[in-house]
C-alpha cells in the first residue's frame, strides 16, 4: 500500500474513495466546494441523518457519476478548539478501517494538519489497516480486498514526505509488537522473539546478543531457569544494544516475554488460560520500540532486554515451595508458580541495572490484579523516582497510551516477606499489582526505574479509533516518545 502526497485540489483528482474532514462547529472549505459539486447532496444527507460532524462520526454518500469519485466519506473532526494530534491519528485509522469495509482502491484524504505532527496521518492510516488474519485461509470466491493508495491533500499547509514516511516507520513497528502478541504460542516461542531481535542486526549501530538454556544456567539466571524448567521450549534471554555514535544518554527496556502463560503446577483455570499467549506483550513493545528507534536512527543509546520462556506444568517444573538463587543472588520462595513473570524480570532487571542506565522502564503482563484496579484501557505505573515517573507519565501521554500512577506502597512489603528466603513471590490478598511491583523493586538495584503493568491493554475484545482488536502493541508509542524526548538530569 502506497501513501502519496498530491496539492491536486481534491475535486479533481483520480481517486474512487474521497474523504473530507469538517468541523462540528465550522466547515472546511473542501467540504463547502464538494456540497455544491453535488449540488447539496451532502448537506441534505446530513440534515436527514442528524450528522454533525461530531469526532469520529460518518457520512457517506454514492456520487453516481457527478464527480470523478464515486464514492464520498465525510468525516467529523469534532469542536475546533477540541482538535488533537490523537484524534488525527484515530480519525485516520477509522477512515482507513471504512475505505477497507467500503472496498476502495484509492482513496484521497483531505483533512486539517497544519497544527498536528504530520506523521500521525500515516501512523493512523497504517494502524488502522493492520488486522490478524494470518491464519484464515483465503476464501477464492471473497478474495481479501486491500487498499491499493492513499492519496494526502495538501490543503492550507504543504506535507512533509520525511514526516509521512516515518509516521509508516513507527506504525510498522506497532504493527509488529501487535502481530507478535497475536500470534498463538506453538508460532510466537522464544525462539521466534529471539529471531525478531537478531533481524535487526542489519541496522547501524545496533547489535543483539541471544543467551539460550545452557549461557542462562551458567549466568544463574535462577528466576528464568525455574519458570522454564518445566517446557519443552527453550528459554531465551535476549539483549537488543543500539549505541549511536553521539547520546543524550542510555535507557534500557525490559519486557516481560511469556510465550504462553499455564500458571505453571499452579495452573490456570481453563477460563482465562487460552488467552495466555499474550503474556509477552511486554517483550512485544520492547522489540516494537527499538524496531522504530534503530530504524529512526535516534540520538540516545537504548537498550532493550527481554526474559522470554513458556511456564508449563511438567515433571522438570519448579514447584511452590522451591527456593530460588536468583541472577542477584538474592533468594526466592515460591509460593505460586503462576506469579512468574516477577521471577522473570527481575533476572532481566538486575541484567538492566548492570547497564547503568541513566533511566530503566519494565513493562509486562503482570497480574489481573492491575485490571480490576484500573479496567483494561489503562496501565499501572509504579516508581520510587517522582521525576522519572512524570518522565514516563508525560510520554505517555504524547503517545496517546494511557498510563495511571499507582503507589508502591513500602507498608505493603511485609507480605512479600519470607521466613524461609529474602522474599516471596506471593503478597497478600490485596493490593496484588502493588506487591508484584515491590517485589520488582526488590530487584532494581540503584537503577532510576518504572514498572508499567500492561495486563488490561495488551489485548482488547473489540477495536477502538487507532487501537486494534486483538494484541494492541501499547506500549511501542510509550517508549519511543520517552526516547525521543529523554533529556539527562
Ligand atoms: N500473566 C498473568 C497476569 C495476567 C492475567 C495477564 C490476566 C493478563 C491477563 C500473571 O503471570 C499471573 O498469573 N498473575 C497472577 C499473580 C498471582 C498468582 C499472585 C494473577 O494476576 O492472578
Ligand atoms: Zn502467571
Ligand atoms: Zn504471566
Amino acid at each position: 500500500m502506497q501513501i502519496q502526497i498530491s496539492n491536486q485540489k481534491p475535486l479533481e483528482s483520480n481517486v474512487d474513495f474521497l474523504v473530507i474532514a469538517s468541523f462540528e462547529d465550522e466547515s472546511t472549505a473542501v467540504y463547502q466546494e464538494l456540497d455544491q459539486a453535488l449540488n447539496q447532496a451532502i448537506s441534505h444527507k446530513a440534515n436527514k441523518l442528524k450528522f454533525k460532524a461530531k469526532a469520529k462520526e460518518l457520512l457517506s454518500l454514492d456520487t453516481l457519476g457527478q464527480i470523478k469519485a464515486n464514492t464520498v466519506l465525510v468525516v467529523g473532526l469534532g469542536k475546533k478548539d477540541k482538535y488533537s494530534a490523537i484524534l488525527l491519528r484515530d480519525i485516520c485509522a477509522i477512515v482507513a478501517r471504512e475505505a477497507v469495509k467500503q472496498k476502495a482502491t484509492h482513496v484521497g484524504l483531505a483533512i486539517p494538519t497544519a497544527t498536528h505532527p504530520q506523521y500521525e496521518l500515516s501512523l493512523g492510516i497504517e494502524l488502522g489497516l493492520y488486522k490478524f488474519d494470518t491464519f484464515i485461509s483465503v476464501d477464492p470466491e471473497n478474495p481479501k480486498h486491500l487498499v491499493e493508495s492513499f492519496t494526502l491533500f495538501e490543503l492550507n499547509t504543504s506535507i512533509d514526505a520525511q514526516e509521512i514516511k516515518k509516521g509508516q516507520t513507527i506504525a510498522q513497528s506497532v504493527n509488529l509488537a501487535r502481530q507478535l502478541v497475536n500470534e498463538p504460542a506453538n508460532v510466537c516461542t522464544p525462539t521466534k522473539l529471539a529471531q525478531t531481535a537478531q533481524s535487526l542486526e542489519q541496522y547501524p549501530n545496533t547489535s543483539v546478543l541471544v543467551w539460550g538454556r545452557d549461557k542462562i544456567v551458567e549466568e544463574g539466571m535462577g528466576g528464568l531457569i525455574a519458570v522454564s524448567q518445566g517446557a519443552t521450549e527453550e528459554p531465551k534471554f535476549i539483549h537488543i544494544s543500539y549505541k549511536p555514535q553521539t547520546s543524550r544518554g542510555r535507557l534500557v527496556f525490559v519486557g516481560k516475554g511469556l510465550t504462553f502463560d499455564s500458571g505453571g503446577l499452579s495452573i490456570k483455570p481453563a477460563k482465562g488460560m487460552e488467552e495466555m499467549f499474550i503474556d509477552m506483550g511486554g517483550a512485544a513493545a520492547v522489540l516494537g520500540a527499538l524496531t522504530a528507534i534503530v530504524q529512526l536512527q535516534l540520538d540516545i543509546e537504548v537498550h532493550g532486554l527481554i526474559g522470554a520462556c513458556e511456564n508449563m506444568p511438567d515433571g522438570n517444573s519448579f514447584r511452590p515451595s522451591d527456593i530460588l538463587t536468583m541472577y542477584n543472588k538474592k533468594t526466592v520462595e515460591v509460593l505460586n508458580t503462576d506469579a512468574e513473570g516477577r521471577l522473570v524480570l527481575a533476572d532481566a532487571l538486575h541484567y538492566g541495572t548492570k547497564l547503568n542506565p541513566d533511566g530503566m522502564v519494565d513493562l509486562a503482563t503482570l497480574t489481573g490484579a492491575c485490571m480490576v484496579a484500573l479496567g483494561t484501557n489503562y496501565c499501572g505505573l509504579f516508581s520510587d523516582n517522582d521525576d522519572w515517573a512524570q518522565s514516563v507519565l508525560n510520554a505517555a501521554q504524547a503517545a496517546g497510551e494511557k498510563a495511571w500512577r499507582m503507589p508502591l506502597d513500602e507498608e505493603l512489603f511485609s507480605t512479600v516477606k519470607s521466613k524461609r528466603a529474602d522474599i516471596t513471590n506471593l503478597g497478600g490478598p490485596w493490593g496484588g499489582a502493588i506487591t508484584a511491583a515491590l517485589f520488582l523493586k526488590f530487584f532494581k538495584g540503584d537503577s532510576t526505574w518504572c514498572h508499567l503493568d500492561i495486563a488490561g491493554p495488551t489485548h482488547m475484545s473489540k477495536e477502538n479509533g487507532y487501537i486494534s482488536e486483538g494484541g494492541t502493541g501499547f506500549g511501542v508509542l510509550t517508549l519511543l516518545e520517552l526516547a525521543k524526548s529523554f533529556k539527562k538530569a
